[in-house]
């Protein structure tokens, strides 16, 4: 087989790059481990910033997004029983829209689909070769024959656990990463959300989290030890630790309704450098990882394949090579903005092991300072909904 741009990885990355590639006339095949079934229903992140609505609407694929996402002009910080709301539009013109990241890439499939382009699911075994030479080749197996797929560049969208990242020698890439002493454990209930805009909730029970898919369905989140196992947690034990962490002087209390799915998530700040080397470029969680409190995952992986979009559209259309040439350093610029922000929220929300009331007091102070000084509550506000 032969292609422009080989793409590893079907994730909101590798199907926007796909996109992006094909509306410029490029070519490019999609290879994706997993069945279509999996990756539409795989429950993911749910914010999108301003910037990923434009790019999603702009090349044509944001109908249903403007449909059915909710779109936010505030977000909800509570701590010491109260709740305090950040105007995020009010300050910065800008609002966030929650949408699941599984719409998304449902969207992202339909468009590759009815664009009659290949994207193949369930392969297996992928390997990269002939980086070295500047001849890459990407070889899998797929409906039980072995496939050699030539290209031009290669891009790995494959996520933390992909192959892409190994195929670059030992010495190239650096890596700077931080894990947390805790996880989160995320469910999905039957229950109309019981805000209009997310709770973001500091408490000395640990973090909770507040957020929606849909006018019928909420999105929760707790704060659990690391590598917690998800018996331990009965749906009685989810609601009963939701209403103690929630709880408000006011006597306000969360919207309960049937548990549909449970998990854990582990919480890691990660950044791999550069995020090229020869022909092979990575975008998203291939080479960077944030903390959720920041809502920022999606949100980089769509940036992340926006700017090599651009930069293989000029490459191929007038031969420059300045915007892949530039193209790590671009993206990490804004990479590393958000592991600082969604770094900073983590730590301002969550209850460290270890942490003395000297440091928790100071978590209040900072939590205060963000909802009452309207120039700290822009700059929260700015990196939420994206910095342009
Ligand atoms: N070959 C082909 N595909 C692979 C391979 C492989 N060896 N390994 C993994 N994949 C696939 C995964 O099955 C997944 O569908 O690559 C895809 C990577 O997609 P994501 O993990 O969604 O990563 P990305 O597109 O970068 O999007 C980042 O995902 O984890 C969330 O919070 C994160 O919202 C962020 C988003
Ligand atoms: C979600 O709705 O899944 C969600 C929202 C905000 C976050 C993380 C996850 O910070």
């Amino acid at each position: 087989m032969r292609t422009q741009v080989g793409i590893i990885g079907a994730g909101p990355a590798g199907l926007m790059l796909a996109h992006l590639l094909h509306l410029r006339g490029i070519s490019s095949v999609v290879l994706e481990i997993r069945s279509r079934d999996y990756i539409e229903h795989r429950l993911r992140a749910g914010v999108l910033e301003q910037g990923a609505v434009d790019l999603l609407v702009e090349s044509g694929v944001g109908d249903r997004l403007l449909r059915e996402g909710m779109v936010h002009e505030g977000v909800n910080l509570q701590f010491a029983g109260e709740r305090h709301r950040v105007p995020m539009t009010e300050l910065t013109g800008r609002a966030i829209t929650v949408y699941g990241q599984q719409e998304v890439v449902k969207d992202l499939v339909a468009a590759r689909l009815s664009a009659g382009e290949p994207i193949l699911f369930e392969v297996s075994d992928v390997r990269l070769h002939g980086l070295d030479v500047d001849e890459p080749v990407v070889a899998f197996r797929h409906e039980g024959r072995d496939v050699e797929l030539r290209c031009d560049v290669v891009a790995g969208c494959d996520g933390f656990h992909g192959v892409s990242r190994s195929a670059v020698p030992e010495g190239v890439l650096t890596t700077y990463e931080r894990t947390y002493p805790f996880a989160w454990l995320g469910i999905l209930a039957a229950a109309p959300p019981a805000t209009n805009e997310l709770v973001y909730c500091h408490s000395e029970r640990g973090f909770a989290l507040v957020s929606m898919r849909t006018p019928e369905l909420s999105r929760l989140y707790l704060q659990v030890p690391p590598d917690e196992n998800v018996a331990a947690w009965p749906d009685d034990r989810i609601w009963a630790e939701l209403q103690a962490r929630l709880a408000m002087a006011d006597g306000w209390r969360l919207t309960e309704g049937e548990v549909l799915e449970k998990g854990v998530t582990a919480m890691r700040s990660l950044v791999v450098e550069p995020m090229q080397w020869r022909r092979l470029f990575l975008a998203g969680d291939a080479v960077h990882i944030v903390p959720p409190t920041g809502a920022k995952g999606m949100n980089l992986a769509l940036a992340d394949v926006k700017v090599l979009g651009e930069a293989l559209a000029a490459w191929y259309a007038d031969g420059r090579d300045d915007l892949l040439a530039s193209y790590s350093d671009t993206c990490l610029r804004r990479v590393w903005r958000a592991q600082h922000f969604s770094w900073w929220m983590t730590s301002m929300l969550h209850r460290f092991p270890g942490h003395d009331p000297y440091e928790v007091k100071l978590q209040l102070s900072q939590l205060r300072y963000v909802t009452t000084s309207p120039a700290y509550a822009r700059s929260l506000a700015e990196n939420y909904v994206g910095i342009p």
